[in-house]
């Protein structure tokens, strides 16, 4: 079972029912957030109509390899971000453009029809980082949730999730690996739980497990239950280190099959949101 919060005092802020899938990934680094969603993904892509968003807020993205994308360094050109007007955002993007446009026309085209947005990447520049963050902040904000599913990836550790740059997101999934150092950051983690801009489903995945005695290692020492175990395979660390996406490396082995139960699990969660009718050879 998740753990399923009270709901966040602000009412606006999740509405599952009425929205397409909205999930962010947080962990302590190495435990598999990148991995795990990047390849969920693309696999809820193959599953549903509408576009899915990789929303990368790791400024030292591992997102787009798990992808398939590869380095992503396009840039985005400067003309798409400009100062905000005064009592505003510092930096907005171009008012001619919708965030909708600012997907359509800037993010990068990943496998399996994912688009991919990373907000460390508009121009490149390290004094840029700042803008790069107000524009991102604004188009997941401004993004039609009717429209667009988004799987995010937050950087290791405590201090985004904490921060709330997971809030666009209703489920959030504290990938765990059987670990001391793993188990520690996920119980910080799970305090997410207390937040002002707490998810409605707070998920952990068990990941890199190794059988059923590493899930209940977890369990005891989280004091929670396990939603979803992900097996090591070791066919996605080849992948990894051949620079290909589990998807292409490990296509049908048991990391696969177990994200694909996650993607199906919290597509679950969203009444509204049914898998594509369209028949895929
Ligand atoms: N289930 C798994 N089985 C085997 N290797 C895995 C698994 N999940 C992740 N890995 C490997 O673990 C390493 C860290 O994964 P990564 O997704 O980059 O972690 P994070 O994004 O949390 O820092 C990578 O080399 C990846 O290939
Ligand atoms: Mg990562």
């Amino acid at each position: 079972m998740d753990i399923t919060t009270k709901p966040p005092s602000d009412p606006e802020l999740h509405d599952p029912t009425g929205r397409h899938v909205r999930v962010a990934f947080v962990g302590k680094g190495g435990s598999g957030k990148s991995t795990i969603s990047g390849t969920f993904a693309r696999l809820l892509a193959r599953l549903v109509d509408d576009p899915v968003v990789a929303l990368d807020s790791d400024p030292l993205p591992g997102m787009p390899y798990a992808l398939g994308i590869g380095v992503d360094d396009d840039p985005i050109p400067a003309e798409a971000v400009v100062e905000g007007p005064d009592g505003g955002p510092r930096w907005i993007i171009d008012p001619a453009m919708t965030a909708d446009e600012f997907i359509e026309r800037h993010a990068a085209f990943g496998p399996d029809g994912v688009r991919y947005l990373q907000f460390g990447n508009l121009w490149g520049h390290v004094v840029a980082l700042r803008q790069a963050q107000f524009a991102w902040s604004q188009v997941v904000r401004e993004l039609d949730p009717q429209r667009w599913h988004l799987v995010g990836d937050l950087p290791g550790g405590t201090r985004q999730p904490m921060a709330g740059w997971a809030k666009y997101a209703d489920v959030v999934c504290v990938v765990v690996e059987p670990t001391t150092k793993s188990l520690l950051s996920a119980r910080r983690l799970l305090n997410l739980r207390r937040a002002e801009w707490r998810p409605l489903h707070l998920l952990v995945v068990a990941n890199k497990v190794n059988g059923p005695d590493d899930v209940h290692r977890i369990a005891d020492r989280l004091a929670v239950e396990v939603s979803a175990v992900v097996p090591h395979d070791a066919r996605v660390l080849d992948g990894d280190r051949k620079g290909s996406a589990p998807l292409d490396s490990a296509p049908d082995g048991p990391f696969a099959d177990a994200v694909t139960a996650l993607v199906e699990r919290v597509v679950g969660l969203y009444p509204r949101v049914q898998p594509s009718t369209e028949v895929t050879s």
